[in-house]
């Protein structure tokens, strides 16, 4: 598996399974599927309600710990120094672990700065190997890395095909931050599976456009955690190391871009409402 190296040295595969919207009784099943397949890293939250299930999974595979790479991340309910340090405890309880490979803070919302010194702090104890952010735009982003002790490590944040996060990853890079995607197949929305570019490109290297889409991110150097609860789409979206798409064709992936979130903005009052309540 191909990995990417944190400002902190930490390697971490750039492909890793995520289980957004996977039923906590499902959870157990689908994340042995994913192991059996091959994937090492798995990304929950504490918003999912499916960290047990992950830690049932990672716990009956008999694959050693270190072979795992762990990702999990604070809900705002959680926010502020106590309660994030509660969380992040009860967090590596479901886990059934010690310690997880990364720990994000789930979105900008509520007391995250004083969330942010209990990853810290959990990061110096060893609760935790890397830290990072999920949902900080740009704007956030700045703000955030220019008040903490420790830059974080990841900002995980939609990024597609069609959301390719141009902006953004400018400031990425000068604060060597890496970025992680989420939806990298855009959640099947915007018709992506039928787009004509992908497809053709698909065509090309007798791929899927999924694998395209994936393939894409990870050639731009970002790390993607595909979702699915079918055994054989797992094994399709982990199979994209064996073909390299080529400059024209990277060319033409890029111009997909609309540079808009096709899900929510951050910067809306009526969905940091909604999420707040979430
Ligand atoms: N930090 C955040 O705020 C945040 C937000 C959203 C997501 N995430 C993380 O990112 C992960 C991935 O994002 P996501 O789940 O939103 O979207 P995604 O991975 O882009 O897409 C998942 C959707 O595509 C379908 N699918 C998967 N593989 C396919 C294939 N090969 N061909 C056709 N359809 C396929 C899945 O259906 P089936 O399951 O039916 O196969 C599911 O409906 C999440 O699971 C989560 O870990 C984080």
């Amino acid at each position: 598996m191909l990995t990417i190296k944190l400002n902190n040295g930490v390697e971490m595969p750039i492909l890793g399974y995520g289980v957004f919207l996977v039923d906590p009784k499902e959870c157990e099943r689908c994340v042995s599927d994913a192991i059996d397949v091959g994937y090492r890293m798995i990304d929950t939250a504490q918003a999912y309600y499916n960290e047990e299930g992950v830690g049932n999974a990672v716990k009956k595979s008999g694959i050693k710990r270190e072979d795992f790479f762990l990702v999990t991340k604070v809900w705002i309910t959680n926010s502020g120094e106590e309660k994030a340090a509660k969380s992040i405890d009860e967090s590596l309880k479901k886990l059934q672990t010690d310690y997880v490979d990364l720990l994000l803070i789930h979105q900008p919302f509520g007391d995250y700065y004083g969330t942010y010194r209990a990853m810290e702090k959990a990061y110096k104890e060893g609760k935790t190997r890397a830290i990072g952010i999920s949902n900080f735009f740009p704007d956030r982003f700045v703000d955030i890395s220019n008040f903490v002790e420790i830059q974080p490590m990841i900002n995980q944040m939609e990024t597609h095909v069609f959301q390719q996060q141009k902006k953004l990853r400018e400031y990425l890079n000068k604060y060597n931050t890496q970025l992680m995607s989420w939806s990298p197949m855009a959640r099947g929305e915007n018709n992506i599976f039928e787009n004509k570019t992908l497809k053709s490109i698909a065509a090309k290297y007798n791929k899927t456009v999924a694998q395209v889409a994936l393939r894409f991110l990870t050639q731009e150097n970002v790390i993607v955690i595909p979702k699915s609860t079918h055994k054989t789409r797992m094994q399709e979206n982990f199979e994209i190391f064996d073909f390299t798409l080529d400059n024209n064709d990277m060319e033409e992936l890029r111009k997909l871009d609309s540079g808009e979130s096709i899900f929510v903005s951050h910067y809306s009052p009526e969905f940091a409402e909604y999420i707040i309540n979430y």
